[in-house]
């Protein structure tokens, strides 16, 4: 008989499984050797593992019934639990990806709080475009620390679903189309966040790739595409991240709820990947007592249910119309009802309050004297916040080298609402009071000085369904016309406030976009600022793909700035100047029009045969370049775009094959006259497959930095992952011996060196 105690040895056997280098996605050889934890170390974490475990079979012990249930869901709009007969505090969560949230209050009313204002980091897209882990873990670092400043226990991000239509109303806060960018990026930002005591939670489990019907569309998918695609980050989260906490998603998934998903939560999260931590459901996510308790949700959290429901509906969760709002929670009253009457439900019970305190053991809950202090609004976190912009701006038209402007230039027209426009308080629970918040306007104005005159004409109203505004568009005119270079600063919106998201929001949450157009009659101001003044450069704002189709050809400058946090105006000047060489790269492919997005062409968005209730994912595994690239649809900008203001020769392949794995080395050189980064990215593509894969697939990058004239060897690793597809009848990934082309470039669409390898 063992002596560990049956719970403590599934944790166990559940760490050996998970454990991998903390640092798994960097690709250099440097970072992987650092990272790879010592014996001693890992013996450690162990021990303390197995001593958290025994102290909470000994709090299990202690807690009644009541106090169970009491702990496994909300008491109020973002706090669960606490029980202070043992000592237990309650669990405090906070919004969001990307800056802590302003305080709402125990009653979701919002509360005036002087102290609340702080860091806002770019938005998730920018930080995918870096295509730069070590800044996912600098982004989350300054997160934890403002988190656990402020207080809170879990921050709850990030947001990883696939962009899979451009019109999602939520693609600004995930990271790309690409489930190996995506796993490559959320690694280093969860560890940055744990590593400030504090837990991350990844969401939101799963399929949730639209706003329209969140609540109740109920999706379909090939168990390829879901393991291909839709789930790969969440499993790099797990086991590579070892992220604390996971949040369950709205929609359904093949008949059920996600968040009470026996397949999802208990098969794939808890079974085959030995998913320790928390489930937490997203906010008034939980539809059903007995379902929740049986298949895996941990922790209901939610609001006032009047918000959640539409009407408070009496007969919910406990069916008690007097208990209060709280109590009647699915894993409230009515959970205790259900424990009481059936006792085999309560092993999933304790097991629901185990994963609970495991988080709080983790996280120094029940021990505040060794909790990080945090930080809150250092210059090092608003650094922090500018270089994930500085990296994070694409550019992505360049002709005869337009840009960099020069800031001897002595007049300088800006034109756009979005030049004046602070974002941070857009886009819904993502939303972030700033400290401050530069804007393009303000950058430029800052970055010149009284060297250069700026006229500004806001050339636009934002608003939805505003059409072209004639008067504001000759005041644009005649700005561009008078100046030497214009620039404009457009593209698409955050709402700002709840009473008012329906009328100009473009990019948040709850609201899908309702076309790929330009809104507020942009097209019409661009096209006529660029036959006004030749020398213009666009600048968009946004959280994904937009139609340029109308003007593209003409504009003789391009750039994409997302929504790039306190610090986005000073980056985006420093890069139209030229102080940083933009690096950035797309996350994801922007169509030339919405029908080409394969979504879309297939009629699968918003609906399924009329039925906007249901959504099944015909394009299978053929997403973002996926499609684009295997049935040959030219994009406007490919995935893995973004141009420099140097240019980078790469030098021929060497592939060292392995049993089920090669290794990729080239040299990389900068030929110009700037230093500059390139992410040098490495595509399979399988010649031979028993089933129809996509063209290529990206499966190892690196950003490398190089001065003017210096080259690097760059080393690519790929292991059997590299080669495997799901096989669906196998239920399992398969690697099919045979020929391997590498391709190695600077886009998905702009491959420079090609290699092979015989599995
Ligand atoms: C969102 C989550 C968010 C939660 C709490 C939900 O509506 O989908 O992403 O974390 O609210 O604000």
């Amino acid at each position: 008989m063992s002596l560990i105690p049956p719970s403590a040895r599934a944790l166990l056997m559940a760490a050996l499984f998970c454990a991998t280098s903390p640092l798994a996605s960097a690709q250099t050889k440097s970072t992987s050797a650092t990272t790879r934890p010592a014996a001693g170390a890992a013996a450690n974490a162990q021990q303390a593992l197995l001593a958290n475990e025994a102290k909470i079979d000994q709090l299990l012990r202690q807690l009644t019934l009541e106090e169970k249930i009491a702990m496994i869901h909300a008491n109020s709009a973002f706090a669960a639990g606490g029980i202070k007969r043992l000592g237990i505090p309650e669990v405090m969560t906070s919004d969001g990806p990307h800056g802590v949230r302003p305080e709402q209050g125990r009653d979701w009313k919002g509360v005036k709080d002087a102290n609340d204002a702080g860091t806002y980091l770019p938005t998730g897209n920018t930080l995918a475009s870096t295509w730069n882990p070590a800044l996912g873990y600098a982004f989350g670092s300054v997160l934890g620390s403002e988190a656990a400043f402020r207080g809170k226990d879990i921050i709850l991000g990030p947001g990883i679903n696939i962009i899979r239509t451009p019109l999602n109303g939520r693609n600004f806060e995930y990271l790309s189309e690409d489930p190996y960018l995506i796993s490559k990026m959320v690694v280093g930002y969860i560890k940055g966040v744990q590593d400030q005591g504090v837990s991350a939670c990844v969401k939101h489990y799963a399929a949730n790739n639209q706003e329209e019907h969140r609540n109740d569309v109920d999706v379909y998918m090939s168990e390829r595409a879901l393991r291909e695609l839709y789930l790969p980050g969440f499993k790099a989260a797990v086991q590579e991240g070892g992220v604390h906490t996971l949040m369950g998603s709205y929609n359904k998934f093949r008949g059920t709820y996600a968040t009470h998903n026996a397949y999802l939560m208990n098969q794939v999260l808890k079974g085959e990947w030995g998913f320790n931590g928390l489930v937490i459901s997203d906010w008034g996510s939980v539809h059903d007592t007995q379902e929740a308790l049986r298949n895996g949700t941990d922790l209901e959290m939610g609001t006032d249910l009047s918000l959640m429901y539409g009407s408070v509906d009496q007969t919910a969760g406990g069916g008690n119309s007097t208990a209060s709002l709280y109590d009647r929670f699915f894993l409230a009253n009515a959970a205790l009802d259900a424990v009481k009457k059936d006792k085999s439900l309560e092993p999933l019970l304790d097991d629901k309050v185990r994963r609970i305190l495991r988080v709080m053991y983790k996280t120094n809950m029940l021990d505040g004297a060794k909790r990080k202090a945090g930080a809150y609004n250092t210059p090092e976190h608003q650094a922090t916040a500018r270089k994930v912009a500085e990296e994070g701006i694409v550019l992505l038209k360049n002709e005869g080298n337009f840009l960099p402007l020069k800031k001897t230039t002595k007049t300088f027209a800006v034109i756009g609402a979005n030049a004046t426009r602070e974002n941070a308080m857009g886009g819904g629970s993502s939303q972030v009071k700033a400290k401050y918040e530069i804007t393009p306007l303000q950058g430029l104005q800052k970055a010149l000085g009284s060297q250069a005159k700026i006229t500004y004409a806001p050339g636009y109203t934002i608003a939805r369904g505003q059409k072209a505004d004639a008067q504001l568009i000759q005041q644009a005119v005649a700005a561009a016309k008078a100046a030497d270079v214009a620039i404009i600063v457009g593209g698409s919106t955050h709402g700002y406030d709840y009473s008012k998201w329906s009328d100009n929001a473009y990019d948040a949450e709850g609201f899908d976009k309702p076309d790929m157009k330009m809104p507020f009659g942009q097209d019409e101001l661009i096209q006529a600022v660029l036959k006004a003044n030749p020398n213009t450069v666009v600048v968009l704002m946004g959280g994904g793909p937009i139609d340029v189709s109308a003007w593209a050809g003409q504009a003789k400058g391009i750039v994409e700035a997302w929504y790039p946090g306190m610090e986005g105006g000073t980056a985006l000047a420093r890069v139209l100047f030229g102080d940083v060489n933009p690096s950035g790269k797309l996350p994801m492919t922007f169509p030339v029009k919405l029908e080409d997005s394969p979504a879309h062409k297939l009629g699968e968005y918003p609906s399924t045969a009329g039925n906007p209730l249901k959504q099944t994912y015909k394009e299978d595994v053929f997403v973002g370049y996926r499609y684009f690239d295997t049935y040959k649809v030219a994009p406007q900008f490919a995935f893995g775009h973004g141009l420099s203001y140097t240019t980078f020769e790469y030098g021929k392949l060497t592939v060292k094959p392995g049993t089920q794995s090669a290794t990729v080395t080239l040299s990389v050189r900068n030929t110009g006259k700037v230093a500059g980064a390139e992410v040098v990215q490495l595509y399979v593509h399988d010649e031979q497959a028993s089933v129809k894969r996509p063209e290529k697939e990206l499966k190892a990058f690196e950003k490398v930095f190089l001065k003017p004239g210096e080259a690097k060897t760059v080393t690519l690793t790929l292991g059997p992952d590299a080669f495997r597809y799901y096989d669906e009848a196998k239920k399992q990934w398969v690697l099919e011996p045979g020929k391997f082309s590498l391709l190695v470039g600077s886009s998905s669409r702009d491959i420079r060196q090609q290699g092979e390898v015989k599995l």
